[in-house]
């Protein structure tokens, strides 16, 4: 059984994003186990002049480490990803590399037709940097648009293409994630540098 962390990127109250990450976990409990995890504890991202980074971003780095990959589903503001987002990202990368070689599957909800596809696409290019150098899963992109309307008052998603969607999607990304334990030599090679740059600017 897989376990993933499921990272919804806003801190509203309501979010149809937690909502479609709350769908995942109950509707795919016999794949894997799904902890969804909230990013309204974290400070919006600064430099620290020592280079620390708050507890709450070592500890959902920690859960990040252990965990088999990563499930984000992002709203869409503006065009980009949320600010709490990008922010949470910024800490996640900063001296600390938990996405490192990490499967991502990368998903979103918006009250639009669009249904996320300008943020979705930011998001891989944030993860794509080296110093979050994630595995973003291939060939995906899951987007519910009118979110509002998607879900029933059970928390199910109604829409029957979707849900075959999302059905193969899971089963792949379990897939992704096994393939993925094998490629670890550009990781390897990716490391030392990190460890280069914290000495030069210590
Ligand atoms: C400031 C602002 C900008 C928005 N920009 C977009 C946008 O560019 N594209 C889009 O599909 N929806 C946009 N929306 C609507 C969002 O899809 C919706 O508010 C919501 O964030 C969907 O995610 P949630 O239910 O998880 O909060 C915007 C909403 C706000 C408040």
């Amino acid at each position: 059984m897989k376990h993933y962390i499921g990272i919804a990127g806003t801190n509203s109250r309501h979010s149809t994003n937690r909502q479609l990450l709350q769908y995942i976990r109950q509707h795919f409990e016999d794949l894997a186990t799904v902890e969804l995890v909230e990013l309204d504890d974290l400070p919006l991202f600064y430099k620290t002049t020592d280079r620390s980074v708050p507890a709450e971003a070592t500890a959902l780095a920690a859960k990040i480490e252990a965990a088999d990959g990563v499930i984000i589903a992002t709203p869409e503001y503006d065009h980009a990803t949320p600010a709490v987002l990008s922010s949470a990202l910024a800490w996640l990368s900063y001296h600390i590399h938990p996405f490192a070689g990490k499967p991502v599957l990368i998903t979103g909800a918006s009250y639009g037709a669009l249904g996320t596809s300008r943020a979705q696409a930011q998001l891989r290019q944030i993860l794509e940097s080296p110093e979050l150098d994630a595995r973003i899963m291939p060939s995906a992109e899951f987007m519910v648009g009118h979110s509002l309307q998607a879900f029933d008052e059970q928390g199910n998603l109604e829409d029957s293409t979707l849900t075959k969607q999302l059905d193969g999607l899971m089963r792949d990304f379990g897939i992704f994630v096994d393939l993925n334990a094998q490629l670890t030599n550009s990781l390897a090679a990716a490391k030392p540098e990190w460890h280069e740059t914290a000495e030069t600017e210590a």
